[in-house]
C-alpha cells in the first residue's frame, strides 16, 4: 500500500469517526435541525424551514400535538414490540414515511440519492418529489426498497403524461398526486432571500427552472407561475388514474368532504396535509384535520398525515387518531444536511426509538394495539 493512501485512509477513518461522533451526539430531531442550521447558507436553510406568510400554520401543526395527552396502559407484557406495518400492503419497519420535499442537493451533495439510500436503510418508503434534483430512474436505481413518487400535474399536460410513463416504468410503487398547490403559498422569506439555486442544480423530473424567467421574488416562486395550473379539478385527477394502472394516493386534503371525493375519485391512500404550513396561511393543522378525514374514508382506503411530526409520541398520538402512518418532510431535510444517507437513516432510527419506548411506556406491543383509547384531547 503506497504511503500517499495509508494517509488518505488514515484521514478518511478520522473524518468517518469525527463524523460519526457528531452524528451520535444529536439525540433529537430538534438537534438536527439546529446542525442543518448551522451547514447550510441562510437562504437555503430558510427555503426548507419556512412557512407560508406569518407562518401561523406551521407552528399550529406542531402546536396541535401539544393538545393531545397520553393515556398508558401498565400492567401489559412489552418485552417485545414490533414497530411494522403495511401502507398499500408493502411492509415497513416503522409506520414512518419519507414525504416528497424538493431541491434535495441543496442539502447535500448526493441529494435524493442519499436519501433514497438512508430511507432504505431506516427500512421506509420514500416519496420521491417531481421537483427531485436527480433523474428519477438514478434515485430509483439506489435500491429495491420501495418507493413512491409524487407528481404535480404540469399546465402542459405532455409534461405530466411523460413523467407518469417514466414513472411507471421505473418501478415505483404509487404516484403520490399532490393537489393543494393550484398556485404557490406565498413565501416571505424566499422572496426576501430571492431564493434561486445555483445554475448547476437542475429539475430533471420537472421541465427546468428557466433561468431567464421573469422573476419578481424567488426562482421557485417564478417556476410556479410558469408551472402550476390553477384551473385543477376533480377531473384532472380522474385523468391522472386514467394514465397509470399505479395506486393513487392523494396528498393534502384537510376537509371530510374532500376526503371522501378523493376516495370516489379511486385513491386507495389520502395524505392529510396542510404541506408543512407552506401553502394557505392560517388553515388547520394537519392533526386537527385528521379524526374527521379517518371517519370520512370509513376504511375505504387508508389514511395517512404529515405536518410537524417531531418525536415518536407524535407517531404515535397520529396512530391513536387513526392514521394508518406520518410522513415527515423537513426532519429528513435536517438528517440529509447533517450527515448525507447515514443523517437521513439516522433521523427515522431516532423517531423509530422514540415510538418504540413511548410504545413500551404506554401498553403497545404493536401498532395496531395503538388505539383511539390511547389518547385524549387535553382539557
Ligand atoms: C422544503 C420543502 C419542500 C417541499 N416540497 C414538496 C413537493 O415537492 N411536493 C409535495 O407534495 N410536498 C412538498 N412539501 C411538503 C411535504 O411533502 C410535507 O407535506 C411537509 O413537509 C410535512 O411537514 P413537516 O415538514 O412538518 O414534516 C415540501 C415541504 C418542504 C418543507
Amino acid at each position: 500500500m503506497s504511503l500517499a493512501y495509508k494517509i488518505k485512509e488514515q484521514v478518511d477513518t478520522r473524518w468517518k469517526r469525527s463524523r460519526n461522533g457528531h452524528m451520535n451526539a444529536l439525540l433529537t430531531l430538534d438537534d438536527f435541525e439546529a446542525a442543518a442550521r448551522s451547514v447550510l447558507p441562510v437562504p437555503t436553510f430558510e427555503h426548507f424551514r419556512s412557512g407560508a406568510d406569518e407562518e401561523k400554520t406551521l407552528r399550529a401543526n406542531r402546536e396541535a400535538f401539544n393538545r393531545f395527552t397520553l393515556w398508558p396502559r401498565m400492567l401489559v407484557d412489552v418485552s417485545k414490540r414490533d414497530l411494522s406495518t403495511t401502507v398499500l400492503g408493502e411492509r415497513i419497519s416503522l409506520p414512518v414515511l419519507v414525504a416528497p420535499t424538493s431541491f434535495h442537493r441543496l442539502a447535500h451533495p448526493e441529494g435524493e440519492l442519499a436519501t433514497a439510500a438512508g430511507a432504505a436503510d431506516g427500512g421506509t418508503i420514500y416519496t420521491v418529489s417531481t421537483l427531485a434534483t436527480t433523474a428519477l430512474e438514478e434515485i430509483a436505481k439506489v435500491s429495491s426498497a420501495p418507493k413512491w413518487f409524487q407528481l404535480y400535474i404540469d399546465k402542459d399536460r405532455g409534461i405530466t403524461r411523460t413523467l407518469v410513463e417514466r414513472v411507471a416504468v421505473a418501478g415505483y410503487r404509487a404516484l403520490v398526486l399532490t393537489v393543494d398547490v393550484p398556485m404557490l403559498g406565498r413565501r416571505l422569506i424566499d422572496e426576501r432571500n430571492r431564493f434561486a439555486p445555483p445554475p448547476d442544480i437542475s429539475l430533471p423530473n420537472a421541465g427546468d427552472l428557466d433561468p431567464n424567467t421573469p422573476m419578481t421574488g424567488s426562482r421557485v416562486a417564478a417556476y410556479a407561475l410558469q408551472h402550476r395550473d390553477a384551473s385543477l379539478t376533480w377531473r384532472d385527477v380522474e385523468w391522472v388514474r386514467s394514465l397509470s394502472s399505479l395506486p393513487l394516493v392523494i396528498k393534502g386534503v384537510l376537509r371530510a368532504d374532500d376526503a371522501h371525493r378523493a376516495v370516489e375519485s379511486g385513491a386507495r391512500a389520502v395524505i392529510v396535509s396542510n404541506h408543512g404550513g407552506r401553502q394557505v396561511d392560517g388553515c388547520a393543522a394537519a392533526l386537527d384535520a385528521l379524526p374527521e378525514a379517518v371517519e370520512a374514508v370509513a376504511g375505504r382506503a387508508e389514511v395517512l398525515m404529515d405536518g410537524g411530526v417531531r418525536w415518536g409520541t407524535d407517531v404515535f398520538k397520529a396512530i391513536a387518531l387513526g392514521a394508518r402512518a406520518v410522513l415527515i418532510g423537513r426532519p429528513i431535510l435536517w438528517g440529509l444536511a447533517a450527515g448525507g444517507r447515514s443523517g437521513v437513516a439516522r433521523v427515522l432510527s431516532l423517531l423509530s426509538d422514540e415510538l418504540s419506548r413511548t410504545m413500551a411506556l404506554s401498553g403497545c406491543a404493536n401498532v395496531s394495539a395503538i388505539d383511539a383509547t390511547m389518547v385524549r384531547r387535553a382539557p
